[in-house]
């Protein structure tokens, strides 16, 4: 399948695009991940996103397109994936629909996650994350085990992602609702939306998207 999880940053698309992508099948491709990574290591791309994205600022649409055009030619993503966090812009889903026509495929379902605004503000500054393997906790509804290491990794200590700091955060909602909340209409028009509400557990959430994805693997449950 090809699925395109949307919605505001802290929604839970994350936290579920690596559940949905095991349940599916395919690949999960987080543009986020994949940005923090090159941030990371320092590479070109990395240099050049950097200060965007630690100011809560979008990338840049052609490099981003050059980026998922060619992560979905993987072999690991050519029968199927899950985006996360991408298309973010109208020209970026546009750029989608077209790279996925030359090939001959199309978009199965675009899940739209929502939660209200001040939900997410409370949960972006809980957020704890795993640097070896990027899984979120929550101080609140999700902590680690002990509250400070991960808990499939324990000698290794959970981090403050750079853009959770409050700046970047209403930055990053106000990106949100300029440049990508258009989506929810782009995709209603195109009939492929399917609004999920992102509030209850992590497993409620969860079975709602698999079902409104159609897939029939059954939850498989974080430890
Ligand atoms: P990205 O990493 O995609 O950030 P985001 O969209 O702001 O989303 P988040 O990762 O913050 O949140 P999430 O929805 O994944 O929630 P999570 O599962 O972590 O992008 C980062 C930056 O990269 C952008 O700002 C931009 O600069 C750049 N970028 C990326 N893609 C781009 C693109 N296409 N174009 C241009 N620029 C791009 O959960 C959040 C917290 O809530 C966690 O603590 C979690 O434990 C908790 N939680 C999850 N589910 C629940 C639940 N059901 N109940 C309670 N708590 C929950």
């Amino acid at each position: 399948m090809r699925i395109v999880l949307l919605g505001p940053p802290g929604v839970g698309k994350g936290t579920q695009g690596r559940r949905l992508a095991a349940a599916c099948g395919g690949a999960l491709i987080s543009t986020g991940e994949i940005l923090r990574e090159a941030v990371a290591n320092a590479t070109p791309l990395g240099l050049e996103a950097r200060r965007q994205m630690e100011s809560g600022r979008l990338v840049d649409d052609a490099v981003m397109i050059g980026l998922v055009r060619d992560r979905t030619l993987a072999a690991d993503a050519r029968d199927g994936f899950v985006l996360d966090g991408f298309p973010r812009t109208v020209p970026q889903a546009g750029a989608l629909d077209a790279v996925l026509g030359e090939r001959g495929q199309a978009l199965d379902v675009v899940l739209y996650l929502w939660v209200d605004e001040e939900v997410l503000v409370r949960r972006l500054q809980g957020r704890r994350e795993c640097p070896v393997c990027k899984r979120a906790y929550n101080t609140t509804a999700a902590a680690a085990r002990d509250g400070i290491h991960c808990d499939d990794h324990p000698e290794v200590e959970l981090q403050v992602r750079a853009d959770d700091r409050e700046e970047a955060v209403r930055q990053r909602f106000a990106e949100y609702r300029a440049k990508t909340a258009p989506l929810v209409d782009y995709y209603t028009a195109h009939g492929r939306l399917r609004p999920v509400s992102g509030s209850g557990s992590v497993d409620s959430v969860f079975e709602a998207l698999r079902q409104e994805a159609g897939c029939d693997s059954p939850a498989p449950r974080e430890a």
